[in-house]
């Protein structure tokens, strides 16, 4: 399962590419406005610092307007995936930034049904936000479940990028059910390092090194 961090803050994901583990980055209109700086300044920076794929959101709501967005988001490197909403307008957006050979990622994605228009607007990633949906009762992980079982009935190569993730447990059940990506804050990346009995078995381990006064360099 790829690693993406969702964040515009451009520390945080120098933190998380030195853990070697960073596969991408997602950002989102609120991300950008968190990060205090100008939009197309932060997504070059940042799409310099990953190799893999960096999202830009667009913001308009008709079609052709986001198509103007994607098109001058994607010029910014080879590794932007262009961000669209889950609206008609936005899946044609997609369909036509595919047919131009660019990335997209097609988020706000609350439901198994959206997923599969996706799919077939042929969007290189789908964002369900799990975090949300358990904001308001339902199981966000059943909805990951349900647009794998889905995209495996019919080979989509859409990868469900998970999104929204609050939690380690969030990202344990992604890789359980197979999900291809999830994204999430560093806090997140930070808890899923520790285990208590990590620490604990350090210490037990540093206090008898030092007890036989032996070194290896
Ligand atoms: C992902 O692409 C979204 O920008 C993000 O995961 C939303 O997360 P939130 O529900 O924590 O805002």
């Amino acid at each position: 399962m790829k690693f993406f961090l969702d964040t515009a803050n451009i520390d945080e994901i120098r933190e998380a590419n030195a853990t070697g583990l960073l596969d991408g980055v997602t950002t989102n209109p609120s991300l950008i406005k968190k990060a205090g700086r100008e939009f197309f300044e932060v997504i070059t920076e940042i799409a310099k610092e990953v190799d893999g794929p960096v999202s830009a959101e667009t913001v308009a709501h008709d079609h052709e307007t986001m198509l103007k967005e994607g098109l001058k988001c994607a010029k910014i490197a080879d590794n932007i995936a262009v961000k669209v909403p889950l609206t008609i307008e936005g899946l044609k957006t997609c369909k036509a930034l595919r047919a131009e050979g660019i990335m997209v990622n097609v988020t706000l994605c609350f439901s198994a049904n959206q997923a599969l228009l996706a799919a077939k607007a042929g969007a290189s990633f789908i964002s369900p936000f799990v975090g949300r949906h358990d904001d308001v009762g339902f199981n966000g992980m059943e909805l990951i479940e349900d647009i794998r079982n889905i995209y495996d009935n019919y080979n989509f190569d859409t990868e469900i990028l998970v999104a929204s993730v609050r939690h380690p447990t969030h990202i344990l059940e992604s890789a359980r059910i197979g999900a291809d990506v999830a994204t999430f804050p560093i806090d997140v990346l930070r808890k899923l390092f520790n285990h208590p009995l990590t620490t604990n078995g350090l210490a037990g381990f540093d206090k008898d090194w030092a007890a036989t006064g032996f070194s290896i360099l």
